[in-house]
Parts: structure tokens; C-alpha cells; sequence
């Protein structure tokens, strides 16, 4: 299913050929390596939990295929819609510097590729170097829709980890989420309710529950390693609506990297990663011989909010002498354990020095929450708490996605009809003691809208992202499109600008893609708007971003060609 080649050689046949030539034109002199990859989105029949059911995959495979790159590789990646659903597919955290029509947002930057059309996604991938992933972007397509983007330096190119060594083997670990139920019928009877969709039946490693679930254990997912051998275990979390706690028996894990970039080099004996993260641990087998459990389950920030409360696990195997007796079970903290959680998150520093800008362009402050619209009396459609449905909201706005045209393709075609406005708001309409035990009524309900926030090119935008309190607080894995950012700080309770500047890391802030702002907190984020285009930020928790958490930016063209997006290309779906 997947080819690859050089730049000049082994074209075999004419459309090979031409394929190279297209490339060729697409990638930059500074390339390093073009790929190409087909995919296709078919049904296949998979067996989880003691059930049959049909899911949706990439060829097939679930998880999808894995793809593997240098840092400056030029993809072409064509999606062949074999399925019953329209569908996106979005390279999550890759930078897409100019080719904003590869991203993949269904209605943002495209229209859905609908069953039996097909659609090349064709990106760069440079400057960032770990692990990153794809999934589908289109309904709740992405709980098996999903796989890992590997970034490997350039040829040459060590890694900046483990004294230059590069490790024994590399284990890509996609931690995901199960329904006994069609995931899109999940949403669909959600969103035609208005209630809260069913919480998931199972978490998984690479697509396996493990020993712990009814009729899992033979098929369990189970890493071979050998003894002294020091590891890289590339974690994503690909699960819909839950944040994890994951942990390795036995074992201290070096953490190296997060979404892409490098990190210090943190030893724990426990990740929390949220949904859209990822991240990247050194592991050394020094322990004796014998067998460990892997073992994920939630980590649950919001009190009274029904989660699914399983843990998965897997087989790390250095021992095949003991395969008798139990692998060993690592403690995992309690389901609302916030202080580990925190402790995690904050104890992450770049690798390098940062390159911030001191100087704020854009000084934005966005409310991040969920909430209620009231429904009137008898509405078939409010099966929320007390008659009400539940939404989601940034400053209040309730993000709509347009049906007729993508937002891009509006922007870029003046003409077309206006799907959206410029004009979200930079500050919550009106300011409130947002982490309050008891926020007013008044407060729940946000305006639906398609509203975006407009930038110049190369403004330096810093973003203070403020939890609620309103229904439930939560931790809100908060992603930005097209861009990685610096985390400067995140605390607990409402931002105080006089107070809590003083705590920003200027020095050494994590670079990330998602960032988990803290149940009833804020996290303040920083990124320089250089790349032009429409660009959606929403909370990663599926269940969030179909009631309306997301907002996006519009970042306008520079003055260079190379300051502007690219002409949409000839195979762009239409609506
Ligand atoms: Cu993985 Cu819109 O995101």
C-alpha cells in the first residue's frame, strides 16, 4: 500500500514518473526525502469486548498505518473514501506552513471527501522532530481512524537524547477508546437529544482493551524488549474524550519530548496525557527478567461527570520464562488525582532556550468551558439536565461549522457566501468570578455563531485560556491548528495579570500543540502568527468540540509569496 522513493531515481513507470515531477514542483530544494502514501477508508470487521462489529479504518488496519518520516520530508498522502461517511482526515501538530488546504478540519480548511471521492493531502514536515499523528477530522470518525506520524531526524542528524545513541528499538504506543456501539451513532443520538453522548467501553493500546476486559487477554498487546536495552515509547493519546494517567511497573520513564518537540529530560514514574498529546519516553530494561504491565486508565477532573472508569493494559516481555505467572501492575494514581496531574504537566521544560519575543501584539483572553441552552417546554431535543441541552463555548461564542463551503475556501474566494465573521471577541463579553462555586445562571448559556479572530501576519499573540466553572470545571485539552506554542504558566482559580505574569517561564517554556488547561485554572500560551490562513483551536475532548468549544484564527497574508497560502489545490473537495 505505501511506496516510497528517492528524488531522481527508480520511477519505473510514466506516472511514477509524473508523480515525481508533481512532487518535485510541490516540495522545496531543501527537501530531504518525498513520500508517497495511499489510504483508504474502508470498513473492516474487528472482534473487541466478545463483539463483531464493522469499524471504519485506514486499509484496513487499526490503528492505521504508521507513517515514518524525517524531519524536512515532503509528503503526498492520497485518501480514497471507500466507506458510508464523508471524511477528513487532519495531520495533528504538523506545522503545514502555507498549505492550510492539508490540514484537514472538515469545513475549516475543506470540505469532507465523500464516499467514493478521493482527495491528496501534500505537506512538509520541518522543523519539528518526535511524534505527532493523523486521525480523521469529520464526526467521531477519528476513534478508529487514527495513526502515528513518526519524526525522525534527518539523515545524520542525531537525536538529542541519550548521549547521542540512538535507542534499541522504538515502540509507537496509540493509547484510544472503545465503544460496544458505532461511535457515530454514539453522536448522532447525542447531538439529536441533547444529552451527554454514552461513555466509552474500553481504553486501548495500540486498538487492544487487554487482560483486564472480558474476552481481551489472548489478544493483548504485548512488546517484545530485551533485557539492558534503554527504549523510545512514542505515546499518543487518541481517545475521544478522556485524559490518561498511564504507567509502566517496575520502571522509571525518561520523558524526552511532547508533541513534537524536545523536552529536558524528565524521569517519572507516571505520564498524564490529555487527547491530541503525545509524547515520548526513553524506558531502560534493567529490571529482572520477567514481564510488565502497561496500564492506562482516566484521569477525571470533573466532579459528577460520568467517565469511563477501566484500565487498559499491555505486555512489556523480557522474560519469556515467567510467562506463567501475572505481569507485574503498576499503581496508577486516583481518577481525580489533580495534584500528579499537575505535577506532570509542570515539571516539562524545553530542551533549548526559547526564541519568545517579549513584546505581545495580541493580548487575548478566551473562557474555556461548557454549559446549558434552555429549551422550552416539551422540546423533544433537551434531554440535558433539567430540560436543558448541553453546549460548549469560547468567550461565549459556540463555535457553528459552516455546511455550504469551507472557511478557508471563503476567505480565499472573497466572493463566496460569507460562512463566518472576524469579529470573536479578544475578551469574554462580560468578565465574572469565572472559577466560583456557584456562577450565575445567567452565565450558562453562549450565542452560537461562526467567528473568527482575525491576526497580522508575524503578531506575536499570546493567549490566556481561563477554565469555567460553569456546569462542571474540567480540565480542557486546548489545541491550535497549524501551530506549536509555548506554554508560559498555568495555575489554579481566575488569571490575575498582576500577579501571575510574574510566574511566566520566559527561559525554557514547553513547546506544545495542546496544552491541558487545569480544572477551575488557566494556562497562558504564546505563538508568533506566521502562517497565514484559517486555523481552528478547539478542545481535543470530541464531546466538547461537537457542542462548540473551538473558535479559529484568521491569519492574514504577508507581504513575500512565501509569507502567503498557497493556491487551494485542483482536487480540493467541494461542499
Ligand atoms: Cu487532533 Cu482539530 O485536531
Amino acid at each position: 500500500m505505501q511506496a516510497m522513493f528517492g528524488m531522481s531515481r527508480s520511477a519505473g513507470s510514466i506516472s511514477l514518473l509524473l508523480l515525481v515531477v508533481s512532487l518535485a514542483l510541490l516540495c522545496s530544494v531543501t527537501v530531504a526525502k518525498q513520500q508517497y502514501h495511499e489510504f483508504v477508508i474502508q470498513e473492516a470487521a474487528v472482534t473487541r469486548l466478545c463483539n463483531s462489529r464493522k469499524i471504519m479504518t485506514v486499509n484496513g488496519q487499526f490503528p492505521g498505518p504508521a507513517l515514518e518520516v524525517n524531519e524536512g520530508d515532503c509528503l503526498a498522502v492520497k485518501v480514497t473514501n471507500k466507506g458510508q461517511y464523508n471524511v477528513t482526515v487532519h495531520w495533528h501538530g504538523v506545522r503545514q506552513m502555507r498549505t492550510g488546504w492539508s490540514d484537514g478540519p472538515e469545513f475549516v480548511t475543506q470540505c469532507p471527501i465523500r464516499p467514493g471521492e478521493s482527495y491528496t493531502y501534500r505537506f512538509t514536515v520541518a522543523g519539528q522532530e518526535g511524534t505527532l499523528w493523523w486521525h480523521a477530522h469529520s464526526s467521531w470518525l477519528r476513534a478508529t481512524v487514527h495513526g502515528a506520524l513518526i519524526i525522525r531526524p534527518r539523515a545524520k542528524v542525531p537525536y538529542p537524547f541519550n548521549n547521542g545513541k540512538p535507542p534499541a528499538r522504538e515502540i509507537p504506543i496509540i493509547l484510544g477508546e472503545w465503544w460496544d456501539m458505532n461511535p457515530i451513532d454514539v453522536v448522532r443520538t447525542a447531538t439529536r437529544t441533547g444529552a451527554a453522548p454514552n461513555i466509552s467501553d474500553a481504553i486501548t493500546v495500540n486498538g487492544q482493551p487487554g487482560d483486564l476486559y472480558k474476552c481481551s487477554s489472548k489478544d493483548t498487546t504485548t512488546f517484545q524488549v530485551k533485557s539492558g536495552e534503554t527504549n523510545l515509547l512514542r505515546f499518543t493519546n487518541a481517545a475521544l474524550n478522556t485524559e490518561l494517567f498511564v504507567s509502566l511497573a517496575g520502571h522509571t520513564m525518561t520523558v524526552v519530548g511532547a508533541d513534537a518537540s524536545y523536552t529536558k529530560p524528565y524521569a517519572t514514574s507516571v505520564l498524564m496525557i490529555a487527547p491530541g498529546q503525545t509524547t515520548d519516553v526513553l524506558v531502560t530494561f534493567d529490571q529482572p527478567a520477567g514481564r510488565y504491565y502497561l496500564a492506562a486508565r482516566a484521569y477525571a477532573s470533573a466532579q459528577g461527570v460520568p467517565f469511563d472508569n477501566t484500565t487498559t493494559t499491555a505486555i512489556f516481555d523480557y522474560g519469556a520464562t515467567t510467562a506463567g505467572s501475572s505481569p507485574a501492575m503498576p499503581t496508577l494514581p486516583a481518577y481525580n488525582d489533580t495534584t500528579t496531574a499537575t505535577a506532570f504537566t509542570t515539571s516539562l521544560r524545553g530542551l533549548r532556550k526559547a526564541e519568545l519575543p517579549s513584546h505581545i501584539d495580541e493580548n487575548l483572553f478566551f473562557t474555556v468551558g461548557v454549559g446549558l441552552f434552555n429549551c422550552s417546554g416539551g422540546d423533544q431535543r433537551c434531554g440535558g439536565p433539567n430540560n436543558t441541552r448541553f453546549t460548549a463555548s469560547i468567550n461565549n461564542v459556540s463555535f457553528v461549522l459552516p455546511t455550504t463551503v469551507s472557511i478557508l475556501q471563503a476567505h480565499y474566494h472573497a466572493a463566496t457566501p460569507a460562512v463566518f465573521t472576524a469579529d470573536f471577541p479578544a475578551n469574554p463579553p462580560v468578565q465574572f468570578d469565572y472559577t466560583a462555586q456557584n456562577v450565575s445562571r445567567a452565565l450558562w448559556q453562549p450565542v452560537p455563531g461562526t467567528k473568527l479572530y482575525k491576526l497580522k501576519y508575524g503578531a506575536v499573540v499570546q493567549v490566556v485560556l481561563q477554565g469555567t466553572n460553569i456546569f462542571a470545571a474540567e480540565n480542557h485539552p486546548i489545541h491550535i491548528h497549524g501551530y506549536d506554542f509555548y506554554i508560559l504558566a498555568e495555575g489554579f482559580g481566575n488569571f490575575d495579570a498582576a500577579t501571575d505574569t510574574t510566574k511566566f517561564n520566559l527561559d525554557d517554556p514547553p513547546m506544545r500543540n495542546t496544552v491541558g488547561v487545569p480544572v477551575n485554572g488557566w494556562a497562558v500560551i504564546r505563538f508568533v502568527a506566521d502562517n497565514p490562513g484559517v486555523w481552528l483551536m478547539h478542545c481535543h475532548l470530541d464531546v466538547h468540540i461537537t457542542w462548540g468549544l473551538a473558535m479559529a484564527f484568521l491569519v492574514e497574508d504577508g507581504v513575500g509569496v512565501l509569507q502567503s497560502l498557497e493556491a487551494p489545490p485542483p482536487d480540493l473537495p467541494l461542499c
